[in-house]
């Protein structure tokens, strides 16, 4: 096949939620109704339960699993699904943020309870900011919730965007009876609670048909037909430029865990999500179609099995093609790196690969080369963007707590920062070491990784600092004067920026007006 051939047909996306609005349950789903996997239960959710923040095995068990599932890749209808997962617990939010980097669009979970949520306001956000193509899967209308139009306006008043329903439900709750396919005028029942595949009654029938009656109560039909005939007139007709650009979303409604409107979402997903799009980097937008390969690292796996260092680097490729063997530029450090055992990832399985393309990702074994944002080209010197980090808002001081382990303990740092977990800073007053996150349970896995892996020992010491931001300005003199005034604030990132932390909001909100002419950064990018 053609590369373009290949790149038409892939479709990668990740499912996107606030915990328990139901990620794991549609995955699953989507997993299993794409043939991929024969049983539900094959996927394990990767949150970390509550009140788990000491239990270091669940923290473990956690990484395991989210190994396993990093990509769910599968056939369908001749299309190459990649379904990216994303971690359950909002502590590790920046993963997640770091995972959208490498999808082409999201579908975004909410329970039809409670609506939208904090977690799905901040996921939203970054969609946003990359204009990625969004679909909303209103989940659990087996259970009693909010009226669907009630739901629609939250969803665009909230997550400001337009929204286009393509499925409606009929009725909710106890008397939740199936959902209309919009898309494509067919109407799917609900014959029962405990249907585990995806043979339910699928009948195609125009909404006016007479026939309709049979399927359903009369009461049912015309509740049905007022409620299309107002969805028709509110909501302008699908267009699919608008959801390719992300300014509307599609909605469908159902319930992943009683297997209704998965397949509508399933099948209407893969006839208009987009392929693989383009990618910017400094300088210039990388066409997926182009024939050389290039590719960025998003995600970092390190020390799986403490018994060999492994750690694993997840490509995402945005052009060409990746040959196995074939010394590739990682343009970070200038070096030729061949990769002889590429993992390719099929559901919960993983393969060595001869050849991957656009769109794909792949796992490269790594000996610790890579950091988050690299890149891997034919030889161009490639930046890519949109990568950020973002301005932690936790703060400790981080100490060794073994002299004998100094070494040990620098260089389990270093690898942890490079895999993302967290931020580090070094304070330009008294070269202390501050590590920053965007939740508790970070300082907690990196104090048990170092010891585990790296056979270090760390203490936190308390530093009260409200946020950290990256500054930057063109007027020398307003910059010395504000190193000057705001010596005991600044501090370095591991890139060697320099980053203003600021102790309280007042403080920041302060230092803005004053310093007008300097720029104050909350992502690692600008
Ligand atoms: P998450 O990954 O977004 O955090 O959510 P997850 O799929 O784990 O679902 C959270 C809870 O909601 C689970 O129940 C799950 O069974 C339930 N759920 C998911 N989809 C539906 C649905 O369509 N209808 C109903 N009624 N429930 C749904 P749990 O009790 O927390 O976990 P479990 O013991 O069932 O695994």
């Amino acid at each position: 096949m053609e590369l373009k051939e290949e790149i038409k047909r892939r479709r990668t996306f990740a499912v996107i939620a606030h915990p328990d609005a139901g990620k794991t349950t549609l995955t699953e789903k989507l997993l299993l109704f794409g043939g991929a996997i024969h049983t539900a239960g094959a996927v394990k959710s990767n949150k970390i339960k509550k009140g788990a923040t000491s239990d270091f095995m669940e923290i473990e068990r956690q990484r395991g699993i989210s190994v396993a599932t990093s990509v769910m890749g599968f056939e369908y209808k001749g299309l190459k699904v990649n379904i990216l997962d994303t971690p359950g617990h909002e502590d590790f939010a920046e993963d997640t943020y770091r995972t959208l980097t490498a999808v082409d669009s999201v579908i975004i979970v909410i329970d039809c309870a409670k609506g939208v949520e904090t977690q799905t306001r901040k996921l939203m956000e970054v969609c946003r900011m990359r204009n990625t193509p969004v679909m909303v899967f209103v989940n659990k209308l087996d259970r009693s919730g909010k009226d669907a139009f009630d739901l629609l306006d939250e969803i665009e008043n909230e997550l400001n965007i337009q929204v286009r329903p393509l499925a409606w439900p009929i009725g909710g709750g106890p008397s939740f009876r199936g959902v209309y396919n919009l898309y494509e005028s067919k109407l799917s029942l609900f014959l029962g609670q405990d249907r585990q595949s995806r043979d339910g009654e699928v009948v195609e029938i125009d909404l006016y048909d007479d026939k309709l009656k049979e399927y359903i109560s009369p009461k049912n039909v015309d509740a049905l037909r007022t409620d299309l005939e107002l969805v028709n007139g509110v909501y302008p007709p699908f267009e699919l430029d608008t959801y390719l650009s992300g300014e509307v979303a599609p909605v469908f409604f159902g319930s992943a865990l009683s297997n209704f409107g998965v397949m509508e979402l399933l099948d209407c997903f893969v006839q208009i999500a987009p392929s693989p799009r383009p990618s910017k980097t400094v300088g210039r937008m990388v066409d997926p179609c182009e024939e050389k390969l290039t590719g960025f690292v998003f995600k970092i796996h390190a020390n799986i099995d403490p018994n060999h260092r492994d750690r694993i680097a997840f490509l995402k490729i945005c052009s060409g093609t990746f040959e196995r063997n074939r010394p590739y530029l990682h343009v970070d450090s200038g070096k030729s790196l061949k990769f002889s055992s590429p993992n390719a990832f099929m559901a919960d399985k993983k393969s060595i690969v001869d050849f991957a393309y656009p769109g794909d990702i792949i796992g490269l074994h790594d000996t610790g080369n890579f950091k988050i944002g690299d890149a891997l080209t034919e030889g161009e010197k490639l930046k890519f963007t949109g990568i950020p980090s973002f301005s932690p808002e936790l703060f400790r001081y981080i100490e060794n707590a073994d002299p004998m382990k100094f070494k040990q303990l620098a260089k389990g740092v270093d690898q942890l920062m490079d895999e993302g977990v967290a931020q580090l800073f070094t304070s330009k007053m008294n070269g202390r070491k501050i590590i920053g996150t965007v939740g508790m349970l970070q300082f907690d896995v990196i104090q048990y990784r170092l010891e585990h892996e790296y056979g270090a020992k760390c203490r936190y010491e308390p530093i009260s600092l409200y946020k950290a931001c990256w500054i930057e300005s063109d007027d020398r003199e307003q910059m010395e004067d504000f190193r000057k005034r705001k010596y005991t604030n600044l501090a370095v990132d591991k890139q060697g920026r320099e980053v203003f932390l600021a102790d309280t909001s007042y403080a920041l909100s302060q230092a803005i007006e004053r310093f007008p002419k300097i720029s104050f950064h909350f992502t690692s990018e600008f």
